[in-house]
């Protein structure tokens, strides 16, 4: 498929902080296998870019007494005073047909650049809220999200009954709580488990794997939501 202005949007929100990694390699190979399946890709590096994470009272022009955020947010959203990087940050997601977020698993959950992403771009009144309700009343509803991470872990100890427990529990918080929170419909995730432990061609292999299981992942109309709910 060739692209076009037509042609659907996927944003990749990356977040890790070695270009090197193989972390990274796996969002490059991402990246163009959208581009092979006629994405138009937009990429977000919040390490590069220096993104700040912390949602705080300075991301408000003027906030008087009791800061509540999500009132300021809502406030901001209504007024069109969001902090300027948190508002084009926030354009971006709302052109995206796609958001895949893209990350080292770090405490079995997000690195916090990247969840700090989501506390100020998911932002009350622009993609739930206000006018918007939850789930499939948010305002990214029809829209897909997915996520590419890597594990330190192997594929084993995160099988229902592995060491570290089946990898749905993990993912539930972000699955749930984040993405279908505000109405995408979640896509299986990827996921390369152990890089650090690959050899070269073992790395090698494992970014073809992406390459096809990215492929297979965007194509697929499914939703996750019923084994979610
Ligand atoms: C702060 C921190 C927390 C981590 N937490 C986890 C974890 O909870 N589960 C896990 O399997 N690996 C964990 N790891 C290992 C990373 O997931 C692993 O090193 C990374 O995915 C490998 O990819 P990279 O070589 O591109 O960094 C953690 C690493 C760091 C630095």
């Amino acid at each position: 498929m060739s692209t076009s202005d037509a042609a659907p949007i996927a944003l990749i929100v990356h977040a890790h902080p070695e270009p090197r990694s193989f972390t990274t390699a796996q969002m490059t190979t991402a990246a163009q296998a959208l581009r092979d399946a006629g994405y138009r890709v937009d990429v977000l590096d919040l390490y590069a870019d220096a993104w700040a994470p912390t949602l705080a009272r300075d991301d408000f022009a003027s906030v008087e007494g009791h800061f509540k955020p999500q009132a300021e947010q809502m406030r901001a959203v209504k007024d069109g005073t969001l902090d300027a990087t948190v508002q084009a940050h926030l354009d971006r997601l709302l052109a995206a047909d796609l958001l895949v977020l893209s990350f080292p698993m770090w405490w079995f959950s997000l690195p916090a650049v990247l969840k700090g992403w989501v506390d100020r771009v998911f932002a009350m009144g622009a993609v739930f809220g206000g006018e918007y309700g939850l789930f499939r009343d948010a305002a990214l509803a029809g829209r897909r999200a997915m996520l590419l991470f890597t594990t330190g872990g192997s594929g084993e100890s995160f099988q229902p009954g592995g060491a570290f427990g089946s990898l749905d529990d993990f993912l539930f918080h972000i699955h749930r709580g984040m993405l279908e929170f505000v109405g995408y419909q979640v896509l299986d995730p990827v996921v390369t488990y152990g890089p650090a432990h690959m050899t070269d061609q073992e790395r090698a292999a494992a970014l073809e794997t992406v390459r096809e299981s990215i492929t297979l992942v965007t194509a697929d109309p499914r939703s996750r939501d019923a084994s979610l709910v």
